[in-house]
């Protein structure tokens, strides 16, 4: 059974971390979705609610399973056993940030590999900071989140008092 990661902050995960995970999951038997924290990161959604969020849209893949994780993602690579990370691409800035990713996690456990898959071109120009400012100018997220995830991700916003 081959098993892969697709680790990231998912604040909050796209239509385009979908199409990507949808292309994880044909090429391997079992796919780990993991929710983390990049501490470099400020988010504007919380673990529980990037985590709902996540579940809700891959909820009909079936070898598909999301889990939190606060730690080193080249430490969940060991427990869970995975032979890959996926990440996906969709221009030069983001090849570039993952290959420095991915010679970290490598530099630092010699079994780790990274695949990175280029987004589809319909898909491109879908991302969770498109999101995010879309929610700030109070535009709709139609066509750039999952359906099901619109309702949670506006009233979260605005319990967050709109920031
Ligand atoms: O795409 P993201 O949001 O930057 O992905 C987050 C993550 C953790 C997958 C990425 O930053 C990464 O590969 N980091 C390597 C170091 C690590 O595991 N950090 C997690 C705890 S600080």
């Amino acid at each position: 059974m081959s098993l892969a990661i697709v680790p990231g902050s998912f604040d909050p995960m796209t239509l385009g971390h979908l199409e990507l995970i949808k292309t994880v999951a044909r090429r391997y038997d079992e796919v780990v979705v993991a929710v983390m924290v990049n501490r470099s990161k400020k988010y504007l959604f919380d673990m529980n609610t990037r985590l709902s969020i996540a579940e809700e849209t891959v909820k009909e893949l079936s070898n598909v399973r999301v889990i939190a994780e606060s730690g080193l993602l080249i430490d969940l690579f060991d427990r869970l056993g995975a032979d890959v990370v996926c990440k996906g691409w969709r221009n030069q800035h983001d090849y570039d940030y993952e290959l420095h990713m991915a010679d970290w996690n490598s530099s630092h456990n010699p079994r780790f590999r990274t695949e990175m898959i280029r987004a589809k071109s319909a898909v491109e120009h879908i991302s969770s900071t498109e999101v995010r400012r879309r929610l700030m100018a109070g535009e709709p997220l139609e066509g750039i989140v999952h359906p099901d995830v619109e309702h949670l991700i506006f009233a979260r916003f605005i319990e967050n008092g709109g920031r």
